[in-house]
């Protein structure tokens, strides 16, 4: 029996009815995907080629039209065919104006659902094709790891090279880049993925404490040790211990730590005797560890030892074009998470976004995106946006330009972030709106 290439999606609260669709594709050799929520759905949309989506209309929390509007924008080829208990004429109506392929109500017989699936998959593919939303295509993802930059595709490409052996890494890069999503892709794509992945921030755990704590220790290694107890190093055994913020570990930690790479063994605190230990090392830092070493804070032989493989994290200004599927993420998140449906964003809202410069990398624009969505009602245009974000103008270091070129572009700036609001940008600038237009022509 050879199996069809299509992939169907089946989405139904119903969990009988998503059995019996299910049985029904089976028996015609479809391979099928259920989800019982509009969230299932859309975590297996982002995961999977999906040739045809079949959902009912009316579930709980987000309702099956939802659903339906989101594939239409992010998935425009991608036919769907609603199954629902609930005929009425505006859900049809609705429905078919947003590109839905077929409609079938429920009870329905073999025949009816064998009908309707032949027509929604012969749909010709460019029929529904319209460029909206802000995705137009599947959204890249690996793990969790968002994004289709060329520096990510780096990243992903040295993941998938380390992440089925055990060679230490080293993982540096700016605040908020995705270091311990990085770290947690690693363990997770891989073959260590069933083993524990223990995540330590050297930097929260007070340095008199560190060792005991990555180590474990003996009875009586210090005041207050009444029993022998496993530190997170043999909590991890067989797995990944991911290390953050290593900078931040003492001297008398990182000379065991350098045990533990040299000879593969951990000694307890208080301890004469090694234990054997099968491990990966992940570290990582957004501090200068060169600068470091000058200053014999860190050793030098730690640090080669440290970093086999180094995976540099690219700041979010220096991959920019990843910008629109992170916001779609968030949006999404947030949207489910605060509203209960999926929140968009105007063209020049995230024109506004993709121009700043994100100091704080993915982390702050997670905030803004959080914030805006709890700010708006549907969709998230320039006015939900803070303030600095809308007027900071990014002045290249390397090209230095005349004044009037620089006023120029800043009014251009203004005006699109004020949604090309003359009244409202000559308030900002100060200026009149005659000048503004003077200037422009000029
Ligand atoms: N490529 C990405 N796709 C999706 N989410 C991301 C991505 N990169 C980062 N994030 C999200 O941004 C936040 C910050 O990421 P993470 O904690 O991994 O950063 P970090 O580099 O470890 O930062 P810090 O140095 O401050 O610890 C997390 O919520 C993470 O899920
Ligand atoms: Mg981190």
């Amino acid at each position: 029996m050879q199996l069809r290439k299509e992939n169907i999606l089946i989405v139904d609260d119903d969990v009988d009815i998503l059995e019996l669709l299910h049985r029904h594709l089976q028996s015609w050799n479809y391979h099928t995907f259920k989800a019982v929520s509009v969230k299932e759905a859309v975590a297996i949309l982002r995961d999977t080629k999906i040739d045809l989506l079949i959902t009912d209309l009316k579930m709980p929390e987000i309702d099956g039209s939802e659903l339906i509007k989101f594939v239409s924008e992010h998935y425009p080829n991608m036919p769907k065919l609603v199954v629902t208990g609930y005929p009425s004429v505006q859900d049809s109506l609705a429905a078919i104006k947003s590109g839905v392929a077929d409609y079938l109500t429920k009870p329905f017989t073999k025949d009816e659902l064998k009908e309707a699936l032949t027509n929604s998959l012969l749909i010709p593919k460019n029929k529904h094709k319209k460029e909206v939303g802000i995705l137009k295509e599947k959204p890249k993802q690996y793990g969790d790891i968002i994004g289709n930059s060329e520096k990510i595709n780096q990243v992903i490409q040295i993941i998938e090279r380390v992440k089925n052996n055990k060679a230490t890494i080293f993982i540096k890069g700016e605040s908020g880049t995705g270091k311990e999503l990085v770290a947690r892709a690693i363990h997770y794509q891989g073959k260590f993925s069933r083993a524990p992945f223990i995540a330590v921030n050297c930097g929260a755990i007070p340095e008199n404490l560190l060792e005991a704590e990555l180590f474990g220790y003996v009875k009586g290694a210090f005041t207050g040790a009444d029993t022998n107890r496993d530190g997170f190093f043999q909590a991890a055994h067989g797995g990944t211990i991911f290390l953050d913020e290593i900078g931040n570990a003492s001297l008398a930690v990182q000379s065991r730590l350098l045990r533990v790479l040299q000879e593969k063994e951990v000694v307890k605190v208080g301890a004469s005797k090694a234990e054997k230990i099968d491990i990966r090392i992940i570290a990582a830092t957004n501090s200068d560890l060169q600068d470091m070493i000058q200053k014999q804070t860190f050793r030098e032989d730690l640090f080669y030892r440290l970093t086999v493989v180094e995976i540099h994290v690219a700041p979010l200004r220096e991959r920019k074009d990843d910008i629109p599927l992170l916001v779609d993420k968030f949006l999404f998140k947030y949207g489910v998470e605060y509203k209960n449906r999926f929140v968009k964003i105007t063209p020049n809202a995230l024109e506004i976004l993709q121009r700043y410069n994100w100091l704080g990398n993915i982390r702050e624009l997670e905030n803004v995106v959080q914030r805006a969505v709890i700010m708006s009602d549907n969709t998230i245009d320039v006015e939900q946006l803070p303030e600095h974000l809308k007027y900071s103008f990014d002045f290249s270091e390397d090209k230095l330009l005349p004044l009037k070129v620089i006023e120029k572009k800043y009014i251009e700036k203004v005006l699109r972030a004020t949604g090309n609001n003359k009244t409202k940008a000559a308030e900002i600038l100060k200026i009149d709106r005659k000048t503004i237009r003077q200037k422009l022509s000029e």
